[in-house]
């Protein structure tokens, strides 16, 4: 949470709207998971944040890269990271992206058909291929068999292609990749999955008559967005990431991770440009806010379709996702409602808060802005000019996060 308002205000009066990521919240909150998840490596999902000192940052931290086009796989390799930390596991990879990110990357198959076009490509080449393969298992987290999902290979299916021995001769299946659902808080829903996962590798390793050199169990890490929400307790995962490496003692265990590290390390700057008083209702005019940072305003919008949204990562969590900071510390309060300066009745962030004064030139921020924010905004709508995206490093320099 903000402590001390006085960089921001000296930010806004340079950069109507912005965002600052933190990197001693984002390096605590990875070093976090590295102590309680002791064990399992980690990689950073990429599409949450790619911003390049973000990544810098958590490379250098140790991290690995989980990436979701070979965009992103580049902006890893570039960055330094050899291609055994590079994960690139999407749906609808085309032969253009297999073949650049071949030697850059351990490509994940994504389906039956992924893998016989990466067969078709080193046989070709005459080389044997090290892949993973991405499985839609049997099993739904928090409880329940699984379904059909445009994510990976069907369980049976993938047990039944790698029985055939003269399917992919020129590929090694050498690891798994099973993400099933992101924001989830209970640790004992996390713990019964890990040791899921821990026994479906074994049955591949059954059929394939040897050991996986790694298992990928995706994120799952979620992060309070909600005042209600309970904080994920990852101690409590330390026992159960112990007990499938006991399960699998030559077997890498990865674990991705956005929005846990990211998330919380950002946060939305936005300046007050005008203020109206309409029918009643004061109108608290910001620099950007659909467009520049859209959860918040998404949020808006579901909520007035239904009473009880569900949620659909990672457009919309909840309705009470985002705290609204006033940052002039005023100590007189006024009711007010909070919208952007787009030509849409939509762009509205908070309708009928209570928040300390605010005047033009005063500026508001919004929580939660480190992960699926810049990355998730319609920027180009409009024609105006997109945020900052600024770091705050751990001794105090304000830098460009984009370079
Ligand atoms: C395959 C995969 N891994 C990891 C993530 C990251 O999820 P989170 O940011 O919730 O950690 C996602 C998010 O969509 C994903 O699809």
């Amino acid at each position: 949470m903000i402590r001390d308002t006085a960089p921001f205000l000296a930010l806004v009066r340079e950069y109507p709207s912005f965002y600052l990521y933190d990197e001693s919240v984002l390096l605590s909150q990875a070093r976090r998971l590295q102590r309680d998840l002791e064990g399992a490596e980690l990689l950073y999902s990429i599409k949450c944040n790619p911003a390049p000192a973000v990544l810098r940052s958590l490379f250098a931290q140790g991290l690995g890269a989980d990436a979701a086009s070979l965009g992103e796989v580049k902006l890893a390799a570039a960055l330094g990271l050899p291609p055994e930390l590079i994960y690139y596991s999407a749906p609808g990879k085309s032969e253009a992206d297999l073949a650049a990110a071949l030697p850059l990357s351990m490509i994940v198959a994504d389906s039956l058909g992924e893998a016989d076009r990466i067969q078709a490509m080193a046989a070709g080449q005459g080389l044997t291929v090290s892949i993973g393969l991405r499985i839609n298992p049997d099993y739904a987290l928090g409880g329940g068999e699984g379904g059909p999902s445009k994510f990976g290979v069907d369980q049976d299916q993938a047990l039944e292609a790698l029985a055939q021995s003269s399917r992919w001769p020129n590929l090694k299946v050498v690891g798994l990749h099973i993400h099933l659902r992101s924001q989830e808080l209970r640790s004992a829903v996390l713990s019964d999955y890990y040791q899921a996962m821990a026994e479906l590798a074994l049955r591949f390793q059954e059929v394939l008559g040897r050991e996986l050199d790694f298992l990928n169990v995706g994120s799952g890490l979620g992060i309070p967005y909600a005042p209600e929400d309970r904080a994920l307790n990852t101690t409590a995962l330390w026992e159960p990431v112990r007990a499938l490496k006991a399960r699998l003692p030559h077997t890498r265990l990865l674990v991705e991770t956005g929005r846990y590290v990211a998330g919380p390390s950002g946060v939305y700057v936005t300046r007050v440009m005008d203020k109206k008083v309409s029918h009643g209702t004061t109108f608290v005019i910001l620099h950007s806010t659909l467009n520049g940072f859209l959860r918040p305003s998404l949020a808006r919008l579901v909520e007035g379709y239904s009473a009880a949204p569900a949620p659909c990562e990672p457009l919309f969590t909840c309705t009470d996702s985002f705290r609204v900071l006033s940052l002039n510390g005023s100590a007189q309060t006024e009711r007010v409602t909070l919208v952007g300066s787009l030509c849409t009745a939509a762009d509205v962030v908070a309708r009928d808060v209570l928040l300390p004064r605010l005047e033009v030139g005063d500026a508001v921020a919004i929580t939660h802005a480190g992960s699926y924010a810049a990355v998730l905004s319609p920027v180009q709508f409009s024609s105006q000019l997109p945020p900052a995206q600024l770091f705050l490093t751990g001794d105090g320099k304000v830098l460009d996060a984009t370079l």
